[in-house]
């Protein structure tokens, strides 16, 4: 089987732009936290953590949270932000190397408060992405939620894939594929068993955040 490009193409974009993003939240994390905050629990999940910046922030509002990236350059980067956060702050935080499905395929049902990925749904196909989103729902505890952003299918880098990270500053020639996401395509990854709290467009910058609820369970009718 042919290999991966993905890994060694983000691990390229984190060597480059490692400094030069900052360690500050993105808009899209603090968006998600009033819906993390609505969900009893505090386990969460970040799946592509990237250089950490999100998990840091979360790990500061109070919560527990894995993050996984399939990237082992993202992954020394974002160890080194969990250095430099309060020991009794990083203690509740752990990044590790791997691939988010099967991260998720190693944890058990129904426990999870809500998991988070900006931005890297992008390079799924359609069938890892319904995997993945089936992952989701089964770890998430009835009435997680999953907050997801992904860039819009208006985006005016779409025809210029080998601009958008990771592909940005990489090789001539191996380009990765991205998905550019309608608004219908983010209805039926919510459609595979969540229900839609929020879709907000963000014009300026072409992205959709989404909060997805994973449903609370009817109570047994009454007799
Ligand atoms: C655009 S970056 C976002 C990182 C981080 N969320 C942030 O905003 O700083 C996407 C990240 O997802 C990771 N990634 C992409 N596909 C992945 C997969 N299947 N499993 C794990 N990580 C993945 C990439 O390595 C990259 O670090």
């Amino acid at each position: 089987m042919a290999e991966d490009p993905r890994p060694p193409a983000w691990d390229l974009y984190w060597a480059t732009v490692e400094g030069q993003l900052g360690t500050g939240p993105s808009g899209f994390v603090r968006w998600a936290l009033p819906f993390l905050r609505s969900v009893p629990g505090t386990d969460l999940v970040e799946i592509g953590s990237g250089a950490g910046r999100d998990l840091g922030y979360l790990l500061e509002n109070g919560f527990s949270v894995r993050g996984v990236d399939f990237s082992s350059e993202a992954v020394r980067i974002s160890r080194q932000l969990l250095a430099t956060l309060a020991p009794e702050v990083s203690a509740r935080g752990h990044v590790e190397v791997g691939d988010a499905t099967a991260f998720l395929a190693g944890l058990p049902d129904r426990h999870l408060s809500g998991v988070v990925g900006l931005v890297l749904y992008e390079t799924f196909s359609d069938r890892e992405l319904d995997e993945l989103f089936r992952g989701i729902l089964r770890t998430l505890r009835p009435g997680g939620v999953h907050l997801w952003c992904v860039r819009d299918d208006v985006h005016p880098l779409r025809e210029k894939v080998t601009m958008v990270p990771p592909n940005q500053g990489g090789p001539p020639g191996r380009a990765v594929d991205h998905t550019f996401f309608s608004r219908s395509k983010c209805d039926t990854l919510t459609g595979l068993g969540f229900e839609r709290v929020a879709l907000e467009p963000r014009a300026e910058t072409h992205y959709f955040f989404v909060a997805d609820r994973k449903p609370v369970a009817s109570p047994p009718a009454a007799q």
